[in-house]
């Protein structure tokens, strides 16, 4: 695990302001585990609240267009989601390449945008159940890293790069220690291969696909793992820090 493993809740298309309050207890309680970098992904229309909540933990976007301003109806620009309080933005998740279409090129775009604008970027990436069968994951995931990994000047401040293969996002799906260690490990590969052993040994490589409370012990302590990209079980409190403790 890393120095300061990172643990990142994506609430995906869920929560109100009724959900201040889940966000509040994650701050205040991550303030006893300094030793983990805490961060949440609210939808856009929370950003600015749970920013304004929250102290200690950090506060992102789960998308922004690739394009800085103009006639994108319905769209948010990076600068936007800065403005609204967010220090990150999630790029490149499954659910987006697949239900907006997005390809690599675009998420090299939205990459693009977003450092120009200031934010850290948590770069997803991962393979479907007949990409994993087919013995073609590890071909599939890095041709998508390849594909979007831009020039970077400072790549530990910049990046993060998650790995959630489709097939375990919500599903209760875990894949074997094994294939975690060895997709990590060939991630890490990439990253050298990019930025140089030193820039890809800080840069943080985070699982991410049914992650609770009860297995992130075990995940966590895998070989280049550092640290988790956490949906459903990041909606409520006593779910998350169940999984921010497991860092500690
Ligand atoms: O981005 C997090 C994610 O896709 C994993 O979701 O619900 O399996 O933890 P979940």
């Amino acid at each position: 695990m890393a120095e300061r493993p990172y643990i990142v809740g994506n609430w995906k298309m869920n929560g109100t302001r009724a959900m201040l309050s889940e966000a509040r207890a994650i701050d205040r309680a991550s303030q006893r585990y300094m030793k983990v970098e805490v961060a949440l992904a609210p939808p856009f229309t929370l950003i600015h609240a749970v920013g304004r909540e929250v102290e200690q933990i950090g506060v992102g976007a789960q998308d922004c267009h690739a394009e800085p301003d103009g006639a994108h109806t319905g769209d948010i620009s990076a600068t936007m989601a800065l403005d609204a309080g967010a220090k990150f933005v999630i790029l490149g998740h499954s659910e987006r390449r697949e239900n907006h279409d997005e390809s690599d090129a675009l998420i090299a775009k939205k990459m693009a945008a977003a450092f120009d604008a200031g934010l850290r970027v948590i770069l997803c990436c991962g393979e479907s159940a007949e990409t994993r069968e087919a013995g073609r994951a590890e071909e599939f995931v890095l041709g998508q890293l390849r594909a979007s990994l831009p020039e970077l000047t400072d790549p530990q401040q910049q990046l993060t790069v998650a790995y959630e293969p489709i097939w375990a996002i919500g599903t209760g799906k875990v894949p074997t220690a094994g294939d975690i260690t060895a997709m990590h490990g060939a991630i890490r590969g990439v990253l050298k291969e990019r930025y140089g052993a030193d820039n890809a040994e800080a840069i943080r490589i985070l699982y991410g696909g049914s992650v609770k409370a009860d297995n992130a012990r075990e995940i966590l302590d895998l070989p280049d793992v550092d640290g988790a990209l956490v949906g459903g079980a990041s909606l409520t409190a006593e779910n998350f820090l169940g999984i921010v403790l497991a860092a500690v």
